[in-house]
This record gives C-alpha cells, sequence and structure tokens, in this order.
C-alpha cells in the first residue's frame, strides 16, 4: 500500500517551476515523477495550476504542491500502489472537475507517474516493462526538431517544428547517430552562411530564414553534407501548430514571419493552406505534418486526410490534445490518422493509455512526445517503447532535459538486446 505522497516545486527546462512528486511504498520504496509544460497549450487539454502571485512571474506550483500533500495524500494513502486504474480514478474523483482545474492537471500526473515508478522499483522491473509486459521489442522512431519556430523561438519561422525522421537503419542507436549527425551539419552549414546558431527552446536552430522552403532547403544541405540521401535515409516531419497561426475572424491562416521577411501580408485559407503543404511534399520527402491546420477545423482535418492521408502520416496534437472523447470524434470524422500523445495534456497515466489505445483500434499511428518546457525525468521513453509507440518526440540533441530522453532509450535498447 501507499504510505506516504510529497511534492516539492523544482525547475523545467525554461527556468519555470514545475511539480515534482514522490510516492513511498513497501517501507522504504519511493518512486519519483516531474512534470513537465507546453509553451503552446491547447484549448481541450487538461488544465495544469498554477499559483498566479508574484513569485516566479505567476508560474509558481505551490498550491499543486499543497494539494498533492494534503487532499491528494489523503485520498490515496493506503491504497495499492499496483493498481494504478484504480489510483488515477481516485485521482481524478477527488478533483472532481471536467478538466482537472480544481487541483490540476500537474498535481494529478506528479502522483500517477510516480506511483508507476514506486510499482515498478517494488516489481524490481524496469518501468517499460511494468507499463508494457514482456511485448516490448522495438524501440520508437525519434522525430527529432533541428529547427525551431513559431512560438518556441523568435525567428521568423511561422513552422514550429521541422523535424527529420531517420529512414530504415539497423536500430535505434544508428537512427540517432545519423539525425544528431545532421543536426551538428546543419550547425555548421548556418554557421558558415551567417545565421544565427542560437537555438529556441527545443533545442533545434532559430536563424531568421524567409520561409518553409528555405528551411527546408538547409535540412536537404545539411543531410547532403552528412552523407545522406533524401528519401531513403532522411525523411521531413513538421509540426505547423497551426492553431497559433489560424484568425477565426478572418478564418484565415497568418504567416507573421514569412509578412515580415517578404514585407507583405501573407494568408493562406484552409484549402490554400492544404495546397501549399500538398506543394512542400511535392518538392521534399515530407513524411508527417502535425497540426496542419486549425484544432476546431473539423472539415479542414477531414478534407486534408482525404487528400493527403494516403502518403504522409498527418498527426493531430493539439487537434487531439490526448483526449479519448477528441479522438474518438476524430475517427468519427476520418480527421488525421497519427496521434501526437502528451501525458500532461490527459493527467493521469491511465487516461493517456485510454487515448493510447483508442487510436491504436483505429489504426491511428502514435506519437509519443515531450513538452516545451522539460525537466530531467525520461519517463515518456519508457512508455514509448512499452505501448509500441511508432514514434517519439524529444527535441533537438541539445540539453540534457532532451538528450536524457534518448540516452534512456539507448539503455533500453542495449537491455532488450536489440
Ligand atoms: P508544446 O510544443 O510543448 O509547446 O505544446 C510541443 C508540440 O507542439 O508538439
Ligand atoms: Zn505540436
Amino acid at each position: 500500500p501507499i504510505q506516504d505522497i510529497y511534492a516539492r516545486e523544482i525547475l523545467d527546462s525554461r527556468g519555470n517551476p514545475a511539480l515534482e512528486a514522490e510516492v513511498l511504498a513497501g517501507g522504504e520504496i519511493v518512486g519519483r515523477a516531474s512534470v513537465p509544460s507546453g509553451a503552446l497549450t491547447g484549448t481541450y487539454e487538461a488544465t495544469e495550476l498554477r499559483d498566479r502571485e508574484a513569485r516566479y512571474l505567476g508560474k509558481g506550483v505551490e498550491r499543486a504542491v499543497e494539494n498533492v500533500n494534503n487532499q491528494l495524500a489523503q485520498a490515496v494513502i493506503g491504497m495499492n500502489v499496483l493498481d494504478q486504474a484504480a489510483l488515477d480514478k481516485m485521482l481524478v474523483k477527488t478533483d472532481g472537475s471536467r478538466d482537472k482545474r480544481n487541483l490540476g492537471a500537474n498535481t494529478l500526473l506528479g502522483v500517477s507517474m510516480a506511483a508507476a515508478h514506486t510499482a515498478a522499483l517494488a516489481l524490481k522491473i524496469p518501468l517499460y516493462r511494468y507499463l508494457g509486459g514482456t511485448n516490448p521489442k522495438e524501440i520508437p522512431i525519434p522525430m527529432m526538431t533541428i529547427l525551431d519556430g513559431g512560438i518556441h523561438a523568435d525567428n521568423t519561422l511561422d513552422i514550429q517544428e521541422f523535424m527529420i525522421v531517420p529512414g530504415k537503419s539497423k536500430n535505434f542507436r544508428e537512427r540517432l547517430r545519423i539525425c544528431t549527425e545532421v543536426y551538428q551539419n546543419l550547425k555548421e552549414i548556418l554557421s558558415k552562411s551567417g545565421f544565427s546558431i542560437r537555438t529556441g527552446g527545443e533545442g533545434g536552430f532559430a536563424p531568421d530564414l524567409p520561409d518553409a522552403k528555405e528551411a527546408l532547403k538547409l535540412i536537404e544541405d545539411a543531410a547532403k553534407r552528412a552523407g545522406y540521401q533524401m528519401g531513403r535515409d532522411i525523411f521531413i516531419a513538421l509540426d505547423a501548430a497551426a492553431s497559433r497561426l489560424y484568425n477565426k475572424d478572418s478564418r484565415k491562416y497568418e504567416f507573421f514571419g514569412e509578412s515580415k521577411m517578404k514585407g507583405q501580408r501573407i494568408t493562406r485559407d484552409t484549402e490554400e493552406l492544404i495546397e501549399y503543404y500538398e506543394e512542400l511534399a511535392g518538392s521534399f520527402p515530407i513524411c508527417a505534418i502535425e497540426d496542419a491546420l486549425d484544432e476546431d477545423d473539423w472539415d479542414g482535418w477531414r478534407t486534408i486526410t482525404e487528400r493527403l492521408g494516403e502518403k504522409i502520416q498527418l498527426a493531430g496534437d493539439a487537434l487531439f490534445s490526448t483526449n479519448v472523447q477528441r479522438i474518438k470524434k476524430g475517427i468519427q470524422e476520418g480527421a488525421a490518422n497519427a496521434v501526437v500523445i502528451k501525458i500532461n495534456q490527459a493527467g493521469t497515466l491511465s487516461e493517456a493509455f485510454e487515448a493510447i489505445e483508442t487510436a491504436q483500434k483505429a489504426g491511428y499511428q502514435i506519437i509519443i512526445s515531450h513538452r516545451y518546457g522539460e525537466t530531467e525525468d525520461t519517463a515518456i521513453a519508457d512508455i514509448a517503447v512499452a505501448f509500441h509507440a511508432e514514434h517519439i518526440k524529444a527535441g533537438a540533441p541539445c540539453g540534457t532535459e532532451r538528450t536524457a530522453k534518448y540516452n534512456q532509450l539507448l539503455r533500453i535498447e542495449e537491455e532488450l538486446g536489440i
């Protein structure tokens, strides 16, 4: 049984407070977890609790810490740490709201995740085995951000993330090496061409480029310089994070950076934006587009899935917000064919699992993702392996909060003997 739970306020990769929780069971077994946080939070994700007081510019999590140490402690002490489903149900019930606004999604997830760690420790097995049984046999393929834009950087790129995806190769460590070599070559190309090599929040470079095509050309150059062939060794994935670009009044997508660089206002309506993606996919080996359209544009999503879904992974991040009801709606509507899973959008481990299973049953691919504000917690690596996710998004090979996830996957691969 759970003997005690405890939380503290720590810092994330941006220097913002984050919640860290611990769960004690079996006399001396302590599992620990910390909770990440998005820069661009979708309208439909569970609500994280921030103090909104002067300290830490309103971003403190002292109330979340108190909620763990008081309400949640009262509710879960004595429960079986091995019964994750019952524990998560109790967490959700104690909060009592639809979107976890009362106690906070960060509050709930900290305890939910820490309990899973405690359970794995009690059983003396790794987290990926505790969650995935004996089934896990493969390491997900990375979608590695190498150029940051949108709200993740202060440059002119309107598309939030330009990611590289390795083609067929022997194993994860080869794939990680290939991607990292392209990243390092991109850095040299940028530097030699007089561009800034400063990085954005997820470690990708953030130069001021005129538009997406120029960014894609640079990635091609970097892959070539690293000795890889585009469309065979390296593919490209985009996260447009289109909800940020969408203007609900004009019903058009505003390309702020492109407008600035070209000295004229550039907007695209849904049809034009889909055509733009088709054009990009015609010129570059694009294998996936995430949040290609606004989170409420169900008609647009259906259209783009009909037009591009055969060839390209169309992934819903803000669209689905790791929410079972929204994923079910997407399946019904024929919207997207892949789901980005962010555990903290759901708020408990069990709800994230339900989201994954719902999507998998309908044949949607799974991308397990980090957040913009990350901590040293590596659980998403184990979760991605446990649930046979096709992909993992963990940012650039830059910053220990990002590489920690890749390094954990290296360890798991070694254990699996791949
Ligand atoms: P976020 O970014 O953490 O700011 O949501 C990641 C993403 O959009 O995939
Ligand atoms: Zn996204």
